[in-house]
Order: structure tokens, then sequence, then C-alpha cells
């Protein structure tokens, strides 16, 4: 206690000698690195010094001006300080505005920065957990990321590596409806030399931090950043890792000149390291909402003890079961050596560094750093543009989704506003549609400053007054729609003198009645000719473009009906369901001499199906198909076979494996499956190969969800309903490299018609130890047979079992009676070697046994699995998650995650290469 409070004495003088200082530099703004430090809410004019990195910070007040100033609450601002910087004690809120931005300036175009927001909530408000929200983050007119402060006490951190284009950068904190109101503590940023993370080369692509993490100091709340870290990067411990084991050295790490990252000596002097023959790995999931960010990945590595001459550690890196980095490697002594490249096109990213078979010692990594590439190649709109607009708002009174930047980003589009991008200028405003507004009063003057707008609508407002003559000034406009209105007076002879030019589509019907009835005497008759001149201008071009745009839209349309060009599948009812639209292909007649070139004269057979062999074959584009011949011998007649075919044109579902067509032709009929790389479920869960590594629970628990939900899709929404009537673990495909799960032979199913009976009573091809009971006794299949098949597959899941054991017991007896003693150990996979939550194993363990009751009635209906599954891989994924301990919630929600691998020998499976963007530094 007395300890710490000298300290705090102690800092608190060095603090007031230093204030002075500050005070001299706040107008400055950035200290001699070209740092900026804002804390955000402070009050306006004021300064400090911050204790921890000597940095000064001011106050946020010349950098915005909306929101409002709060300080934290008290019991949260006891540890600032002591454990947190002082910018987290005040922060600036925005309860009002869909979009609030600083506009940090002057920076210097071109150059690079790390851009740092912060976030604290700390019960500001009072509302305590009821207060935290969820918002958008955009960078100038792009989006940055989305920020989810999930608590009150840990604060959060967003950090972007971008190109600034202007002398400013704009940060905006956008709300979402409902979801709380948008804050910040404070906002750093930190000019790199152009030599770093050469991978941002220009303003048009940025990289957010994912994770950026130090391995191995035994302080799992060890921040290292400014000065240790030149560059004020935030380095966090990647803690609670299962076994790695922690190494260290006090010798200075060194990196080369043009070193592409500088990784700081102080992170680069611990490193993470397995016992012998094991292998490290590490993973992320991209994130949910968007699954098609690349990533960036870098893996620091330095050797930390001399190694004498019979020493070696020489490592592969591999990324998904493919060799990421194409040579062994070797790190350094005392020098820093990076791994690093893009990631993408996967949605977990699972890296694996691997011992070769002549290194001695186990692989090593000092610190990692993953981000997530973020377009920023839109502008900012015109500033004239910007003004004026927003000047129109004011005065009108205007009530639409009229917030920040009008034109960008293109999705925020202001309603009404169109605006032209070009590729080397800012967006400009060029039309303006505000008819039906409730405008009234007279048109303001500020509509002039739009200079390049070419099409106003004012129309059906109750705007009075005269008609403005700076309207003809506008150089680009070309159609001005004034009708129904009030003004009064007449119509600007420069107008009237554009229009009969043809320059100008001028269109003032229904204001004519009240123009005349308001006109001086004088003028009257002069105007009304005016008035006539220019409405029967107006009807003919009017009628001219009609006919026009009339013709243009007759001949789309006909492109468009133009069987030629339809896709045949057009038929789906349910297309516009969400996961339904990614896969889809034409249904597409196949003639047999073309499944016999694709199939290179029916050369592969990959397995063998209800009807006949299924061969490999290729598309003209290279894409893989499975070809499902029927064979003479079928018990299905072609008229059934193909009346399948068609009933599953319709049917179309990312879990669901799609038909890409079918082929009937002369006596040869068969059907055209998309191509599923990696085999069906049941070779995964049974077969043994040294190349085929045992499905992890997470994993089993993916494709158990996955095929839940293909076959929630067959029964609730396709129209009519479909029961499936063969699943099992041989009808759930894997493809790719996420093992993406797909059901398979649907074509099995007979629509059912729910208005008339909720089973169908027909010949079933069902599979023995997956056929329902219930069926013995009724002769009837319904939606709950495909439920309680189901729930054999996930006993197999969890067991790695067939369905009935080799001592002839079936799956669900032998597992009722273990689980039933609460014994779950002996029941679950020994392949996955004890490395599972073990809740999220008993509730699908339970789940499989509800399936499985006797009694449909009973059983869950799949929608039911499909939930109870979601919660069980969370429970998985929230057990597996390791988190930095400065934020608690990471940056971003960039949670790495590590385990320790099995045996090394376990390795190579061979996969895509990725494209590496630098490796090691080379000396
Ligand atoms: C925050 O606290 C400081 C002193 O602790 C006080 O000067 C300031 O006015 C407070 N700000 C607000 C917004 O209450
Ligand atoms: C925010 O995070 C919490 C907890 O991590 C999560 O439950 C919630 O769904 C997230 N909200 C949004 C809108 O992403
Ligand atoms: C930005 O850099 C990328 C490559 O890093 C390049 O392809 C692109 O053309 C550049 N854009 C501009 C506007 O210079
Ligand atoms: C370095 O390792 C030693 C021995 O394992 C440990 O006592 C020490 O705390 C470590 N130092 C750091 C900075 O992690
Ligand atoms: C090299 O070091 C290892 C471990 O420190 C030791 O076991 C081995 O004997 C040494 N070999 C030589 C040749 O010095
Ligand atoms: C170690 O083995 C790898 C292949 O696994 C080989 O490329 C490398 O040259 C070997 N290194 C030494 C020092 O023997
Ligand atoms: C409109 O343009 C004039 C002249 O260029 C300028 O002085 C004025 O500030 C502009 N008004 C707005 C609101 O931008």
């Amino acid at each position: 206690m007395s300890r710490q409070g000298s300290v705090r004495t102690a800092v608190f003088s060095l603090f007031s000698i230093c204030f002075a200082h500050v005070v001299l530099h706040a107008r400055a703004q950035a200290n001699t690195r070209g740092f900026i430090s804002i804390d955000c809410g402070s009050p306006p004019g004021s300064g400090y010094v911050d204790v921890v990195t000597w940095l000064p910070y001011v106050s946020d007040a010349q950098f915005v001006d909306a929101g409002v100033s709060h300080n934290i609450s008290a019991e949260h601002a006891d540890m600032i300080d002591l454990k947190l910087p002082r910018l987290y004690n005040d922060l600036r809120s925005f309860p009002t505005g869909a979009r609030n931005c600083y506009t940090v300036r002057p920076l210097t175009p071109g150059t690079k920065y790390l851009v740092r927001a912060t976030f604290l909530h700390g019960n500001y408000d009072g509302l305590g957990p009821g207060g935290l929200a969820v918002f958008d983050l955009h960078l100038g007119v792009n989006f940055w990321q989305t920020v989810n402060v999930s608590s009150v006490s840990d604060p959060f951190q967003a950090e972007i590596i971008t190109v600034v284009p202007d002398d400013y950068v704009q940060v905006c904190l956008v709300g979402k409806k409902g979801l709380g109101t948008p804050f910040i503590s404070g906002l750093e940023l930190r000019p790199l030399p152009d030599t770093l993370y050469t991978v941002v080369a220009n303003s048009s692509l940025s990289m957010a931090v994912h994770g950026r993490y130090n391995l191995g100091p035994d302080d799992e709340k060890l921040i290292i950043r400014y000065p240790s870290d030149p560059h004020d990067r935030i380095w966090k411990v990647l803690a609670n890792l299962r076994s790695w084991n922690p190494t260290n050295t006090t010798g200075t790490v060194r990196y080369i000149a043009q070193d592409q990252f500088e990784a700081p000596s102080a992170v680069m002097q611990t490193a993470a390291t397995v016992d012998d023959g094991f292998s490290l790995r590490f993973y992320w999931d991209a994130y949910e909402s968007n699954k098609e960010l690349d990533y960036f990945a870098v893996l620091h590595m330095a050797e930390l003890t001399r190694l004498n001459s019979s020493e070696a550690r020489i490592c592969e890196i591999y990324l998904n079961n493919g060799l990421w980095y194409s040579k062994p490697f070797s790190p350094e002594f005392r020098y820093a050596n990076a791994v690093s490249g893009m990631v993408t096109g996967s949605t977990e990213y699972s890296f694996r560094i691997e011992p070769t078979a002549n290194s001695t010692l186990p692989p090593l990594l000092n610190a990692l750093e993953i981000y997530v590439m973020v377009p920023t190649a839109e502008r900012a709109t015109d500033g004239g543009d910007v003004s004026a607009i927003m000047g129109i708002k004011a005065k009108y009174e205007i009530k639409k989704n009229w917030m920040g930047d009008p034109c960008g980003p293109k999705v925020y589009l202001w309603d009404g506003v169109g605006c032209n991008y070009a590729i080397s200028s800012a967006p400009r405003i060029t039309s303006l549609n505000l008819s039906s507004n409730g405008l009234d009063g007279e048109i303001t003057t500020l509509l002039s400053n739009l200079t390049a707008l070419q099409n106003l609508d004012l129309s059906h407002n109750i705007l009075t007054g005269k008609i403005p003559e700076f309207l003809a000034q506008l150089p680009s406009l070309a159609i001005l729609d004034l009708t129904g209105n009030k003004f009064n007076g007449s119509v600007p002879e420069s107008l009237l003198k554009r229009s009969q030019e043809g320059a100008l589509l001028l269109r003032i019907e229904a204001n004519i009645s009240s123009i005349s009835n308001n006109q001086p005497k004088g003028t009257k008759r002069n105007s009304n000719t005016a008035v006539i001149v220019a409405g029967v201008a107006v009807v003919v071009f009017v009628l001219v473009v009609v006919v026009v745009i009339a013709t243009l839209c007759l001949r789309r349309r006909r492109t468009e009906n133009d069987p030629s060009v339809r896709p045949l599948n057009g038929s789906n009812s349910k297309e516009d369901d969400g996961d339904a639209v990614s896969m889809q292909f034409d249904n597409r007649q196949f003639s047999y001499k073309e499944l016999k070139t694709i199939t290179n004269s029916f050369e592969k057979s990959i397995g063998k199906g209800g009807f006949g062999v299924v061969y490999l074959g290729y598309l003209e584009d290279g894409t893989p198909v499975a070809v499902k011949t029927r064979s003479e011998s079928s018990s299905q007649g072609v008229n059934e076979f193909l009346a399948e075919a068609l009933h599953l044109i319709r049917v179309h579902h990312r879990n669901l494996v799609n038909l890409v067509g079918h082929c009937k032709d002369g006596q040869h009929s068969a059907l055209v499956y998309e191509y599923m790389s990696e085999g069906n479920l049941q070779e995964k869960l049974r077969e043994k190969t040294p190349e085929c590594l045992p499905l992890t629970w997470r994993q089993r628990l993916r494709i158990s969800l996955d095929s839940a939900q293909g076959l929630e899709y067959l029964h609730k929404a396709c129209t009519p309903p479909l029961i499936h009537r063969d699943v099992k673990t041989a009808n759930i495909l894997l493809n790719g490299s996420n093992l993406d799960a797909k059901i398979a032979d649907f074509g099995l199913s007979k629509a059912f018609n729910n208005d008339l009976q909720s089973h169908v009573s027909t010949r079933v091809v069902g599979t023995p130890g997956y056929l329902d009971p219930e069926y013995y006794t009724s002769f009837q299949l319904s939606e709950k047979s495909d439920v309680y098949s189901f729930g054999i597959v996930l006993l197999e899941v969890v067991t790695g079992r067939p369905p009935i054991l080799p001592e002839s017991v079936h799956i669900v007896q032998w597992a009722r009676q273990r689980l039933a003693k609460g014994d779950i150990e002996s029941v679950v996979d020994d392949n996955m070697q004890g490395r599972y939550d073990l809740n999220s194993v008993w509730k699908v363990a339970d789940l499989a046994l509800r399936c499985t009751e006797q009694a449909s009635s009973q059983r869950p209906a799949m929608a039911d699995v499909v939930v109870q599954l979601k919660e069980s891989l969370e429970l998985e994924e929230g057990c597996e998650r390791v988190h930095g301990s400065y934020t608690g919630s990471g940056s971003g929600s960039g949670d790495g995650y590590a385990e320790r691998s099995d045996a090394a020998s376990q390795s190579t499976q061979s996969g895509r290469v990725l494209d590496l963007v630098s490796g090691p530094a080379a000396r």
C-alpha cells in the first residue's frame, strides 16, 4: 500500500512539471514525433501528460462540434491511473444524430498513420450494462469496423493502419437503431514510415487490427506500447494458452534496417514454444458478418538462446492444411524474422507450425499480428456541396436520413440526393429530389452553391414567392421541376430562354393559376404568354422523352424475358432465403455425349448411389461435378428418376447438395450434382488414415449444424415440404478446407402435402440403424422420422461409432445406458483426446437422445435441433477463445486462439499454398 502511494506521489510531481510544457504545445497538437493524442470528453483547453507513455494528450473540443462530455462513474474512476490510462476518465457520447464525426487536422496528405479509437463505458450514464452500445466506426466515408462494447469496465480498442489522402482525417461514429448511444474515450494518431506495413500502399486499402499479441511473458496483464514500441502499437499478451511453454531472454533482439514490421525488442524477448515433437497451433474465425474479408498475418520469430552445432530449430508453416510458407524456416539468434502474407477465402484460419524431421527443437513464436483488410477507396463529397446541402437541410427542416456525408458511403447516400463519383476527384451532388416534402417559403439561394446540379425536382410542395433568376445560372441544370407549388410572379426570362433553346426541361404546370392570378396588371399578359410558351415546349419535350424512355424500357424488358438468357431454375419459390442464394446453378440439360466428355468417358468412379455409379467430371469452366448415372438394373424407372430430377430443381440451400443439371438421352439418364471434395461424414468419422486428422469437436458441431439446417430447410422452407427419408452420415457430404457440410440424396424424398396429411406411406428406402422405430408399427414416415435418423447421426458424431455396434447393439441403447449413469467420458470419441467443452458435448448428447425418443411426438422439430446445436457451438467456442487481457473484449472481435496439437507427424495434407506477400526478412 505505502509503496504504491509513494509511486503515485512521485508521478504527480512529474506530472505537474510537464503540464506547463503541454499547455504550450496543445495548439500545435502534435509532439515532435507527429503523434496526435486526443482525450475525448475532457474539458476544452485542457491537456496533460500521460504517466505511462509520457505522451501529451489534449481535449477533443477543437475536433468535434457535437456530443456531450461525461465523466465515468466514481467506482470505475478508481481504476484509472492504477490500471488504465487517464484517457479513460472521461468520454464523449452522441445521443443525437445517426453519424457524428471527429475531424483531425492538419495532417500531411499521403502519410501512413496508425489511427486508434478507444472506448471505456465506465457506467458514465448510470445505466450500467443497459447503457452499452453497438455502433459502427467509419474512417471518412469508409466503413472501418463495428464496435461492440460488451462490458462496462473493460476498455475496447479499434486500430487501423491507413494512408490519409487529405490534410485531415474524419473518424465517424454511426449509431445503430436500438443498439445504444455511441461514445468514444480517446483518439490517437501515430504516423508510420512508408517502409512499415507496405501492404498498405495507398489510401484505397487499409488494415484494421484483428489481434496483436505478444507471446511468452509471465505477466498476462503486460501491455507493451510507446516508448518500448516507438510506433506506439499496443501489444497485448496472448494469455491462458493451454500448453505452450514460455521462454525468454534479457538480450536485445534486433531488426534489420528497412524491416517491414520493426517488432520491438521487448516483445521479441519472450516467446512461446511447445513440448518436443509437438506442433504449435493457433486459429481465428472470419468475421461472422462478413466472411469475404481478407486477412493479413504476421508471424514474428527470433531464436532466444544460442544453439550449439548439434541443435537445430527448423519448422514449416501450414495454413488450413496447406503449406503456407514454401520453405523450411529457422529463426535467427536474436534477430527478428517475420513470415507474413495475405490469407483469404476461408471461414476459419488455422495455422500450424511444425518441426521438420531434422529439427531437434520444437517450433517457437514470439509475436503474432493479424489484420483484416478494409477497403477505403471511397472519397468524401466536395466541400462546397456539403455546406450548401447542410444549409438546405436546416432551412427546410428536412427529415430524412440526411446525416453525415451526402454521397458516401454509397450505402448511406442521402434520400433524394444523386451524386457523380469520379475516380480522381471528390463526389459531386448532381441531382436533388425534394418532391412532396412539404417545403414552404421561398426557394433558397443555397441551391446556387450546388454547382454540379443537373436535375432539381421541387414539385408538389408549398413553395411561394418568385421563381428565382439564379436557377438559370446553374451551369449543368438540365431538368427543373417546379410543378404543383404556389409560386407567383413571372418565370424569369433567362430560364425561359434556356428552356426554349432546349437546354433545360422546365416543368411548371399547376402553378399557372396562382402565377397569373397574382400578376401585377402590367405584366400579366406577357407572363401568361411566357408560361404558355414554356408549357407547350415542355409538353413536346416531355412527350419525346417519354417515347424514348418507353422504347428503351421495352427493349430491355424483352431481353430480360428472352428464354435463351433466362435461368431454367426460376421456379424456386424460396430463393429469397438469404442462405439459399450462394451456390446457384442453372439446371442444365445434358446430352449423353456431353456427359461422356465431362467425365472423360466415365473414367473416374467416386462411389455408388441408390441409382447406380457416380463419376467425377469437370464442366467446361473447370467446375468439378459428380455425375450420378442410372444403371440398367436400377429398381427405379426412368420416369421416376426424372420426376425426381425436376422435383429437385426447385431445392436450393447452402446446406443441400446442389443439382447442376440432368440428362435424359435415349436409354441414358443421369443427374449432375456439385462435387463435394472432402467425401462424406461417415468416412471422416470412421476412417483413420495418417493423412486424415480426426475431426475436432468444433468441426463436428459445425458439420452437425450445417446438416441440421439443410434438413430444416427441406421440412419447413420447401413448398411442398420434403421428407428426406434416408438421413445418415454417408449422406452428409463435405466440401473444401472448412468442411462445409451439405445433405445429399434427398432425391429419394417424396413430396408430401401438408394440407392433407403429415406423413407419407410409400415404399421406404431407408438404411438399417437409422430407421424410425415407429415405422415398423405405422408404416408411415413423417418429418419426425428424419429427426430420429438425425439423432443417430448426432450420436455417431459424439461417439465416433456406427449405428449398429460390432456386438450388434444399437447405438441408442448403448449410449442411453451410459449417459443415464452420467458417464459421458466413456461415450465420447477417444479421437478427440478430451479436447472439447464438456457442457457442449453433454448438450449434444442430450439432444441426440431426445431426437431418438421412441414416440415421434416427443422428438423435437428440426428447427429446435438447429437452435440447440447453435447453442452448443457457442458453448464450445466460448470455452476455446482466449482474450487479450487489456481489453477483455479483444481488439475488434479479434480473438486469437491457441491450442497444442497432436504429434507433429500427423501433418502434411496437401492444400492450397497461399500467396505470400513477404517471407522472412532477407539478410
Ligand atoms: C469531470 O470531473 C472533473 C473533475 O474531476 C470536473 O472538472 C468536470 O467538470 C467533470 N466533467 C463533467 C462533464 O461532469
Ligand atoms: C455484442 O457482443 C455481445 C457479446 O459478445 C453479443 O452477445 C452481441 O450479439 C453483440 N451484438 C452485436 C450487435 O453484434
Ligand atoms: C493502390 O495500391 C494498389 C496496390 O497496392 C494498386 O493496385 C492500386 O492501383 C493503387 N491505387 C491507387 C489509386 O494508386
Ligand atoms: C523469463 O523466464 C524466467 C524463468 O522461466 C522467469 O522467471 C521470468 O519471469 C521470465 N521473464 C519474463 C519477462 O517473462
Ligand atoms: C548442445 O546442447 C545440448 C542442450 O543444451 C546438449 O545436450 C548437447 O550436449 C550439446 N551438444 C554439443 C555438441 O555441445
Ligand atoms: C532439414 O530438412 C529439410 C526438409 O525437411 C531440408 O530442406 C533442410 O535442408 C534440412 N536442413 C538441414 C540443416 O539438414
Ligand atoms: C455559397 O457560395 C458562396 C460563393 O461561392 C460562398 O460565399 C458561400 O459561403 C456559400 N455558402 C455555403 C453555405 O456554402
